[in-house]
């Protein structure tokens, strides 16, 4: 298809939309609606792209592509991580995500571990499992990680989540980076330096080298720049003070995606360059050695590989300010699935996806079946005005944060993930039922 909304293998021609020449109309029959359909080739390349694009941008400075489980996981994804092997890894922020990344078969020595409240069962099940890192981000943290390991007998790598003061272009909700936001240890109001100490002072570990993530669909490269030169600078405080340098840099993830018609996915050569940049120039001033570089793209691997297919249930007309008509197409899913739209604000496109229309276009709400206003998925769209209960609407580039932020809103059982290769398409995450839902509850 034209734009990169779309991952590669899907196609819109003649108003049927087909993912690896699967019609939408017999995925629908097969695995029902509302359902999220991943291009499982699509994934597969844009993980590898990010792998391959810093090896070869940072050469044996290389670190690792960690993906980040939060915006999706699954056994099977896990998996497919696994099996792509050298230089890519998974960033988990939960216990949870940890069980999946294991359940998948990752080298626990590939996983990262962060958050801001890891429980203590969480951290000791990190320790015990023998992850490569966790990411410090507090003082409370240092202690109860240095507890662990010396239960477990072992010394553990850990890294320091630092603030670098940064004002990233995005959403207020997912940017991380500014002083005043719950994650990480201030560079600029000393804490980060206090964490270094408290570090140093206990041998069950081992400080190797420092993390920030600025926030999320970002486009352009200023804020990691200026995040880069903030915590090179950092580094070179450290070598000054303790005489040896801290071997690895984690500049996070956060590169934005299209979601409608007019935007660009950030691809791993648009950005690359300028980090590289900004790497090397920082050490040169600071005389450091070029560290490990690893980064943390999530949403920009994920979230062009899926598209969510809904079935149509009502429509109507009302006639809002100014006489203008807007029409209410209400589907099958909602905020329950997507809840993106409610959250953030963000911005979603969809297509009738199983034949063509001529009618003229019409202003368009697509909303959801739950007993909520704001249940809202796409605000304002153009659809074809003979819109009608039966059709399928396919909303694109969900991978990313939809599934993986899904809910059980009024007793929806969340949506499968059914993922679709060389023409065949199978379920890695099954539809929950009612049975599920109804299995966690103690009767009296
Ligand atoms: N690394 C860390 C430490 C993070 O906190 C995050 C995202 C990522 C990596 C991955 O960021 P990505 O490359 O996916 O942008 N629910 C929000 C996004 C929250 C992201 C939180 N942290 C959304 O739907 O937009």
């Amino acid at each position: 298809m034209a734009t990169n909304m779309w991952s590669k293998n899907s196609t819109l021609t003649g108003g049927t939309l087909s993912l690896s020449g699967i019609p939408a109309a017999q995925l629908a029959k097969e695995f029902g609606t509302p359902a999220f359909f991943l291009d499982e080739d699509a994934y597969r390349s844009r993980a590898i792209a990010w792998r391959d694009g810093l090896h070869s941008q940072f050469g044996t400075h290389a670190g690792t592509i960690y993906y980040a489980a939060k915006s999706f996981i699954c056994t099977a994804v896990a998996q497919w991580i696994a099996d792509i092997g050298i230089g890519i890894g998974i960033d988990v922020c939960t216990g949870g995500e940890l069980a999946a990344a294991l359940a998948g078969g990752i080298n626990p020595a590939k996983i990262e571990f962060h958050g801001n409240n890891k429980s203590i069962a969480e951290i000791e099940r990190a320790v015990s499992a023998g992850v490569k890192t966790i990411v410090m981000d507090s003082l409370f943290e240092i202690e109860r990680v240095a507890a662990a390991a010396k239960k477990h007998g072992v010394r553990q790598s850990v890294m320091l989540r630092l603030t670098p003061g940064i004002e990233a272009h995005t959403h207020e909700k997912i940017s991380t980076a500014h002083e005043d936001v719950k994650f990480g240890f201030s560079i600029s109001s000393g804490s980060a330096w206090t964490a270094v100490e408290a570090v140093a002072e206990r041998p069950e570990l081992e400080l190797l080298g420092v993390h920030c993530h600025i926030g999320s669909q970002i486009f352009g490269t200023e804020a990691h720049e200026i995040a880069t030169d903030r915590l090179i600078g950092f580094m070179a405080k450290y070598r000054d003070t303790y005489g040896t340098q801290l071997p690895e840099l984690d500049l996070g993830g956060g590169f934005g995606i299209a979601y409608i018609d007019g935007e660009k996915t950030v691809e791993p050569a648009d950005v690359l360059p300028a980090i590289y940049a900004a790497v090397t120039k920082a050490c040169a001033q600071h005389n450091l050695d070029i560290p490990l570089v690893s980064l943390e793209p999530g949403r920009n691997i994920v979230g062009p590989t899926m598209f969510t297919l809904y079935e149509v249930g009502t429509v109507k007309d009302v006639v809002i300010e100014g006489g203008t008509v807007r029409k209410y197409v209400s589907v099958d899913g909602g905020m329950s699935d997507n809840a993106r739209t409610a959250l953030y604000d963000a911005e979603y496109t969809a297509v009738i996806a199983q034949r063509s229309s001529t009618a003229p276009l019409a202003l368009t709400r697509v909303v959801g079946k739950h007993c909520e206003t704001g249940d809202i998925l796409i605000n304002e769209i153009q659809l074809p005005s003979d819109i009608a209960p039966g059709d399928l609407l396919a909303t694109p580039a969900t991978g990313a944060y939809g599934r993986s932020m899904a809910s059980n809103y009024n007793h929806v059982p969340r949506p499968p993930v059914v993922a679709v290769k060389d023409g065949k398409a199978r379920i890695i995450v099954r539809r929950e039922n009612e049975a599920d839902l109804l299995s966690l509850d103690v009767k009296e």
